[in-house]
C-alpha cells in the first residue's frame, strides 16, 4: 500500500492486523518459515474479509529449544516484547484504534501478554490462528491426536496449499506418541535446552504426524481460520470504535 491508501483507511476508524510467527524447524517436511507463513496467510485472508489492513509479518521470535536444528533463528522473549510493543505504539500513534495480532507460534504467547500489559488498556487483542473453536474442530476431525504439538499436519497443510509440498522423508512414519502429562507440562512451547530437545525429538516433530497434511486440507483450514479470525477482528474493531466515541 501507499501512505495515502493507509491514510484513507485510517479515516474510517481502523484497526491494524499484525501477524507474528517464528523462524524455526518444522520437522523433515515442514518449512522453517511455517509459523510466519501461516500467521501471515490467515491474517491476510481475515483482513480481506473484515476490510482491515495487515502490517508486515514479524517473523523472528523465541525458539531457543529448536536452535540445535539448522535454520532455526531465535531472539529472546524480551526482544520480541520490545519490538512488538514499539511497532504497536507506532500504529496507535498514527491513529489505528487498536492492533489485532494473528499469532502462529506457541512461544509468542507469553511475550504478547507482556505487550498487552505495556500498551493502553484494550489496545491489543491476540489470537492464535489455530485456536478459534471452528478451527480446533476441523483440526480434530482431520487429524485427531496426530495433530500433536509441533510440525502439526494442519500448519504443514497450510504451507502446502500456498507453496507446494516437500517429500516426507523421515516424517513418513508416525512420530512417537506424547503422554497427556508431557502435553500439559510443555504447552506454550515450554521445552528444554537445544541439545536435550533434539535428542528427545531427533527429527524435530513433537507428537505431530506431519505427513497426514494435504494441500486440500490446507485450503480448508485457511478458509475456516480466515473467516473465524475475521469475525474476531470485526468485533474488536467495533469495541474500539465504541470506546473511541466515548472518549
Ligand atoms: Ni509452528
Amino acid at each position: 500500500m501507499t501512505w495515502p491508501e493507509v491514510e484513507a483507511h485510517l479515516s474510517e476508524g481502523a484497526v491494524a492486523v499484525l501477524p507474528v510467527g517464528s523462524v524455526e524447524q518444522h520437522g523433515p517436511m515442514g518449512l522453517i518459515g511455517t509459523d510466519a507463513i501461516c500467521a501471515a496467510a490467515v491474517a491476510e485472508r481475515a483482513a480481506d474479509l473484515a476490510g482491515a489492513i495487515v502490517a508486515p509479518v514479524m517473523a523472528y521470535a523465541p525458539a531457543p529449544f529448536n536452535t540445535g536444528f539448522p535454520g532455526t533463528l531465535s531472539v529472546s522473549p524480551a526482544v520480541l516484547t520490545s519490538l512488538v510493543t514499539e511497532v504497536c505504539t507506532g500504529l496507535l500513534d498514527q491513529g489505528f484504534l487498536g492492533v489485532f495480532v494473528v499469532n502462529g507460534h506457541g512461544a509468542n504467547l507469553a511475550p504478547l501478554e507482556q505487550v498487552a500489559a505495556a500498551l493502553p488498556e484494550g489496545a491489543l487483542r491476540s489470537q492464535s490462528w489455530w485456536a478459534p473453536p471452528e478451527v480446533n474442530d476441523l483440526r480434530q476431525s482431520l487429524y485427531g491426536d496426530w495433530e500433536g504439538m509441533h510440525a502439526t499436519p494442519s500448519e504443514v497443510a497450510i504451507t502446502q496449499a500456498l507453496h507446494g509440498s516437500k517429500a516426507p522423508g523421515a516424517a513418513a512414519d508416525p512420530p512417537k506418541k506424547l503422554s497427556a502429562d508431557y502435553i500439559r507440562a510443555h504447552s506454550g512451547d515450554r521445552h528444554g535446552p537445544p541439545h536435550q530437545h533434539r535428542a528427545q525429538f531427533p527429527d524435530g516433530r513433537v507428537g505431530s504426524h506431519s505427513a497426514l497434511a494435504t494441500p486440500e486440507d490446507g485450503a480448508r483450514l485457511l478458509t475456516v481460520a480466515g473467516s473465524a479470525i475475521a469475525d474476531e477482528i470485526k468485533a474488536f474493531r467495533a469495541e474500539r470504535r465504541r470506546d473511541a466515541r466515548r472518549g
